[in-house]
């Protein structure tokens, strides 16, 4: 039997034209919201209302909307990806909210992040800290030798995939009062120094990370654990504390 029912909401939305404007909450009234229905596809019924009232749309950022892209990062009713946990905001239900409910929707808050448009914001930050050497330098064309020639042991592998389910959404950026971009970082460097493959550049990869992080002007890490709390995919603070291991021993052995 199916328990979905249609409930009327208020909207408060953040509004911003650009990145220069000053924003503003704005209010919606939003009737018949299936509690089936998807955050973003509420979003979506908001937006063809305002279309056919000839009003703007709200931008926000979606793409496979199955918890793999990192892209709809939305801070709903106070925290990053909204109410429930271990999800994305694309995999949120209108179910975990009641009929006549207000909801607070704004973009993710960070120096780092800034706002592009409404709930939009910019975080070609992480991508250039993936550039400065989230990455190995490996021959993948012709003949490679077979990845399972190369021994790794078990837990290794299994806490390197662990750290690789990182999908670059910034709720950690967002949700952490200092807009620390630590458990981001320390997942990529981490899914590479586990394994043998990641090794050989290992010294150049933190230490290029880790500056192209205080680059970007992100905050310090004072060990809240918010960030842990709140990622959707549940990684560990554990890797955090594997690359300052990684960024001390790399800073005693290299020569830059
Ligand atoms: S560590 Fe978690 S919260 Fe941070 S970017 Fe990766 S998946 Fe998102
Ligand atoms: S739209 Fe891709 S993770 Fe949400």
């Amino acid at each position: 039997m199916s328990t979905t029912k249609n409930i009327n909401i208020t909207l408060k939305i953040w509004r911003q034209k650009n990145a220069q404007s000053k924003g503003n909450l704005e209010t919606y009234q939003l009737n018949n919201v299936s509690t089936s229905s998807s955050f973003l596809e509420m979003l979506d019924q908001l937006n063809e209302q305002l279309v056919n009232e000839r009003k703007e749309p709200v931008a926000f950022d979606h793409d496979c909307r199955e918890g793999i892209c990192g892209m709809c990062s939305l801070y709903i009713n106070g925290r990053a990806h909204g109410p429930d946990t271990g999800i994305t905001t694309c995999q949120l239900h209108m179910r975990m909210f009641n009929d006549g409910d207000t909801i607070y929707v704004e973009p993710w808050r960070s120096t780092a992040f800034p706002v592009i448009k409404d709930l939009v914001v910019d975080r070609s930050s992480f991508d250039r800290i993936q550039q400065a050497g989230g990455f190995v330098s490996v021959n993948t064309s012709g003949r490679t030798m077979d990845a399972n020639a190369i021994p790794v042991p078990k837990a290794d592998a299994d806490k390197a995939f662990e750290a690789a389910a990182c999908i670059g959404c910034g709720a950690c950026v967002a949700t952490c009062k200092n807009g620390s971009a630590m458990l981001f970082v320390s997942a990529k460097v981490s899914q590479f120094a586990l394994l043998p493959q990641g090794k050989v550049e290992a010294t150049d990869r933190v230490l290029n990370m880790v500056r192209q992080m205080d680059e970007e002007g992100f905050g310090n890490c004072t060990n809240t654990g918010a960030c842990e709390v709140e990622c959707p995919k549940g990684i560990s603070i554990e890797n955090i504390a594997r690359m300052n291991r990684e960024y001390l021993s790399a800073s005693a052995t290299s020569d830059k």
